[in-house]
Order: C-alpha cells, then structure tokens, then sequence
C-alpha cells in the first residue's frame, strides 16, 4: 500500500512516544512521576457539567459549522473584557485549539510555502504545517536568552518569496515565555510590512506569572487583515477532554475560506460547545486561584531544578512548562535509561525530550521539557528523581 508522502514525513508524538517503555516499567511495579504531559489535574469547573446534565434538547443535532451562537458570543465577551474587540462572526469554532491550527494552516498555505516558527516550538505544528505541503523556517532561540525571539533582524533573516505566516505560542510552550506588548507590536508591523498572517496561539493566555495579564495580538489596533488567534478551553478551564477550541481573524477571506473547512467537517460537538459556553460564566477569582496553584507548582519544580549541577534552565513567565538543558550526552537516552534501568525506592520520572521541539537538527539533543501540572509534593519527588537519575546515568558511562 502507498502511503501520503505528507503523512510519512511527519513524526510521533514526543509526548507520547515514551508510553511503551513507561507500561514496561509500571508493568515492574514501579511508579512514574510524570512530568511528560501538559494534561492539568486542576478541576473542571462544575458548570461544564451541570450544563451536561441540563441540555434538555430531544435530539442531539449537528451544531451550525460556525459554532453555536451562545458559546460565540461567550468567546467574543470574554475577549471584550481585556479590551479586545470581536464580533461572534470573527470566531470558528473548532475540535480543540488542534483543529483551528489545521483549519488556519489549510487555508493559508501551499506545496513549497514557509511558515516562520521561533524554535524550540510545540511538535504538532510540525504535523498540521507537514501535511498542507508548506516547512517550517525556524528561528532558533535558546536557554540562555529567555528564549525571545522578537528581534526584527532575526526574523527578516527568515522571511523570503515564499514566507506566507508567522506562528508563535504565547505564553510559550515549551518555554514558558511570555511576549511584550513592544515584541507584539514589532511581529504586527513586520507582519503588515511583508504581507503575512501573524498567528497567535494564546491556549495559555490565563496563565501568566508576572503581575501583567497577557496582551493579546487581538488588542493590538491596525493589524486586521494579518493577526489570527488560535484559543482553546483545554487548558484555561481544564477541559482538555471538551475538545473545544477556536480560531478568530478579523480577515474576513481568511474567514470565508476556513469556513470551507469548517463545512466540510460538519461541526464541532454540539454538547461540547453547550457546556463550555457555561465555562466562560465562570470569574475572574476561578483564574486567580489557578494561577496561584501554578505559580507555587512553578517554584517548587524550579527550586529543585536549581539544586541540580549543571542545569540550565530559563524562569518560565507563562503557560506550565519548563526547558532544561541538562548536563547528559542525549535526553532521549537518559528518558529511556530511567525508565529501564534506574529507579529510587521503587519510583522514576517521565519528562519530555526535547529534540524534537526544534526543526534545525542536531539542536535540543540535551534539553527536556516539564509539565508541571502535578501537585507541589510530587513536584519535588520528581526533582529529587532527576537529580539522581542524572546522576546515576553520567557514572554508568
Ligand atoms: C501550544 C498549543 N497549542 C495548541 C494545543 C492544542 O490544544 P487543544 O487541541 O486541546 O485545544 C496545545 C495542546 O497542548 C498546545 O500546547
């Protein structure tokens, strides 16, 4: 059987590549720490599923492909209160942030076009980039600098005939950094002045430790035609299994053509669309509160980073994530060297390689990604973990 070509170039998973050896290594008896997966343990706020319980409709029908009216106009409401103005025909809705980025890509890109990423980058735009037939043109960011990226000179350097868009993640994953609004504002014009898409993917936007709530790309006035935002309730409300997401431009061809996509998929689930409406009644306290969790989850899992000779590691500002370089020949060894070989009192740590978040090749090898979306005591546990088992790899050799 042949196979799509586009398909065969993409690549498994790194978040979930490990799963074989991490079954092994419970199937030992041993427990695992996971650090390897952004899926929060924070609670799914209880009107999602009261709104589940209360959906008195005889038929369970297909939504309007745009998305229903009551959870449009709760996204556009949302963004009005941070002084983002949209109207309910500025957002698709779609089956997570994933399906908005497939959708956005699908309608902006070509056999031989580029998209500019900043490196290292969340792994599935590589996919949705891939299978439209477009690359990506990495701008390589490291440890050491924050991992910013925003300079006029290093994103020129990248953008040629065929650069159709601009895609960043912010607050950042994998690298926890958040953009100013001076950075913001200098992507816009580099955007206008070059003719391409400025795509925002704000998924974390809540989750921002610095004082200053995120600034939006939609704030920003004057940019209409460029900016496009790729949002999501998976991680704001910890509705990951909702499976709703969105994409929102005020470009109204850009809108015209994703809305092909969106009809020829239907629509997104109409009862997930219903209850995650009621998810944006909830207040600002509810965001207070989780950002606090996190905020602590961040300086535990940092403290203990910090003990640990030879890491370099850069403070996260947003999303829940954190880079590491560490002090080990390949990560993706010493990955599998914990979950084959090491253990301490039974116990080992799952974190996430980061080779794969960079397109240049050869860059990451020694780099880790961590969640740190479980509680503070077991985020210490898995420090402690990777202090030893760092160790205990560089002595075998
Ligand atoms: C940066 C980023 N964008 C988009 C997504 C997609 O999330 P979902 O499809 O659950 O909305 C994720 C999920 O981890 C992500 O990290």
């Amino acid at each position: 059987m042949k196979f799509s070509s586009k398909m065969e170039a993409c690549g498994l998973s790194p978040m979930r590549k490990f799963a074989p050896y991490a079954l092994k290594a419970e199937q030992k008896g041993r427990k695992i720490y996971h650090l390897n997966i952004g899926q929060p343990d924070i609670e799914t706020p209880p009107v999602f599923f009261d709104a589940v319980r209360d959906f008195s409709q005889p038929v369970l029908a297909y939504a309007p492909s745009p998305g229903v009216p009551v959870l449009l106009d709760a996204i556009r409401d949302y963004y009005g209160k941070i002084g983002a103005k949209i109207a309910s025909d500025n957002i698709l809705i779609s089956t997570g942030g994933s399906e908005a980025l497939q959708m956005l890509l699908a309608s902006i890109l070509d056999d031989g076009d580029e998209i500019v990423i900043p490196e290292p980058f969340y792994p599935n735009y590589s996919t949705f980039v891939t299978l439209t037939g477009a690359t990506i043109r990495p701008v390589t960011t490291r440890p050491e600098e924050g991992y910013r990226f925003a300079v006029r000179e290093r994103i020129e350097a990248c953008i040629n005939e065929h650069t159709r868009a601009i895609l960043f993640t912010n607050p950042g994953n994998p690298t926890g950094t958040v953009l100013t609004a001076e950075e913001l504002k200098l992507l816009a014009d580099i955007a206008k002045e070059h003719g391409l898409f400025l795509i925002g993917d704000e998924v974390y936007r809540e989750f921002v430790y610095g004082g200053e709530p995120l600034m939006s790309l939609l704030q920003l006035e004057g940019y209409d035609e460029n900016v496009v935002v790729v949002d999501s309730v998976s991680k704001r409300f910890s509705a990951c299994g909702a499976r709703i997401g969105c994409m929102i431009t005020r470009n109204r061809e850009l809108y015209n053509q994703a809305m092909k996509w969106c009809q020829g998929r239907l629509c997104a689930s109409t009862l997930d669309q219903v209850a995650s409406a009621a998810l944006y009644s909830v207040g600002p306290e509810y965001f207070e509160a989780v950002r606090e969790e996190y905020r602590a989850r961040k300086d535990a899992l940092t403290e203990g980073l910090k003990k640990i000779p030879g890491v370099v590691y850069s403070h996260p500002e947003g999303a829940f994530y954190v880079m590491a370089a560490l002090p080990v020949d390949d990560a993706e060894k010493l990955q599998i060297w914990m979950l084959e070989e090491f253990e301490d009192a039974g116990e080992t740590l799952m974190f996430t390689p980061a080779e794969s978040f960079y397109k240049t090749p050869d860059t990451g090898r020694n780099e880790i990604r961590m969640a740190y979306v479980i509680n503070r005591e077991d985020i210490r546990r898995s420090m402690e973990l990777l202090a030893k088992g760092i160790e205990a790899y560089n002595s075998c050799g």
